[in-house]
């Protein structure tokens, strides 16, 4: 089956927004993507470029064998329109929200496209929010659901969906075969707390700044005890990556919904209240600079939970 669709918007162009955007472009859809500032969507917009140009190189590199070429890049920017108007998003078939994890912003946003009068299929990247509350946001919510891509976009293979309480089976199936067209694998989930991957997932995470929290583990060697997982990448390394401020949230929603033994951690919090983020601000776990990990972040070394 076909989705029928060929025009698609992205709302929120960060981390997850800017990947589903260049996955979207990749594939040949025509591709809107707002965000709320032109610093912001010029940000975004580099951080595609790049992506984009480590895959040229890599072209070059293995002599046509992996990547794109210049030509492919160029083409794939010609299909991304970035924007600080929410009005680019009204003509298109399909809109993925990927703004904050933060349940009043999203609605906020879905009301208002709602009463802008937009009416095509409207997905959510929550990872953890219930698809069934921020569809009752919309106008149409058996036209709602939740479409959860994983990080980084362009490289995971897999992607949630989610089937709200009053999520209609024709736009089940639509999003099932877009998520195909995409080039990702459909993982199919209910609308509970964290759905399937999250609700694995965080409390692991958890675990490991607990582990480095009370002193059982350093940083580094928490991160090397998923070699033997066959995971490439540690845990602590991971929260990094994901965003400290996501992963807290997603917590909250799970602690919230299932009950105490799911409480974030305190070092975890304490991170984001002070504002270190992850990759994303150059400070986590460990401190980034130009993309590399240069150490642990001082914090978080001298932080220990009697
Ligand atoms: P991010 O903080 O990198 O980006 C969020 C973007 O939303 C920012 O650019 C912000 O300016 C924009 N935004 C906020 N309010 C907006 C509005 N009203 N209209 C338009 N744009 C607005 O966050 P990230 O990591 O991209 O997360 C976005 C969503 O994706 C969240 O729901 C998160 O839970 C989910 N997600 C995140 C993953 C991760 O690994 N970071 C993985 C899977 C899902």
């Amino acid at each position: 089956m076909s989705s029928g669709i060929h025009k698609v918007g992205v709302i929120g162009i960060g981390l997850m927004g800017s990947g589903i955007a260049q996955v979207a472009a990749t594939q040949g859809f025509d591709t809107v993507v707002v965000d709320v500032s032109s610093d912001i969507v010029e940000r975004g917009m580099k951080r595609i470029q790049d992506s984009l140009d480590r895959l040229v190189e890599s072209h070059r590199k293995s002599s046509g064998e992996k990547g794109i070429d210049g030509a492919r890049r160029d083409r794939i920017l010609s299909l991304i329109h970035p924007s600080i108007e929410r009005e680019s998003l009204l003509d298109r078939e399909i809109l993925i929200e990927a703004v904050i994890e933060n349940e009043a912003a999203k609605k906020e946003v879905i009301a208002a496209l709602t009463g802008m009068g937009y009416r095509g299929i409207f997905v959510s990247n929550t990872s953890s929010i219930s698809i069934t509350r921020l569809g009752s946001s919309y106008a149409l919510p058996d036209q709602f659901m939740g479409m959860h891509f994983m990080n980084p976009v362009p490289v995971q293979p897999g992607c949630e969906l989610i089937r709200g309480f009053l999520t209609s089976e024709q736009t089940w199936q639509t999003v099932v075969a877009f998520c195909r067209e995409l080039g990702k694998e459909a993982i199919l989930a209910e609308d509970k707390a964290g759905f399937g991957i999250n609700r694995m997932f965080v409390p692991f995470l958890a675990e490991a700044v607990k582990v480095v929290e009370e002193g059982v583990m350093s940083c580094e060697d928490a991160d090397k005890t998923t070699l033997c997982l066959g995971h490439k990448m540690g845990p602590i390394t991971t929260l990094d990556y994901v965003g400290l401020d996501t992963t807290l949230a997603i917590a909250e929603v799970l602690e919230k919904e299932l009950g105490p033994s799911y409480r974030p951690p305190t070092l975890l919090r304490r991170l984001v209240e002070t504002g270190s983020n992850g990759i994303k601000n150059g400070r986590g776990f460990y401190i980034w600079e130009g993309g590399k990990k240069v150490r642990v972040n001082p914090a978080v070394e001298r932080y220990r939970r009697k």
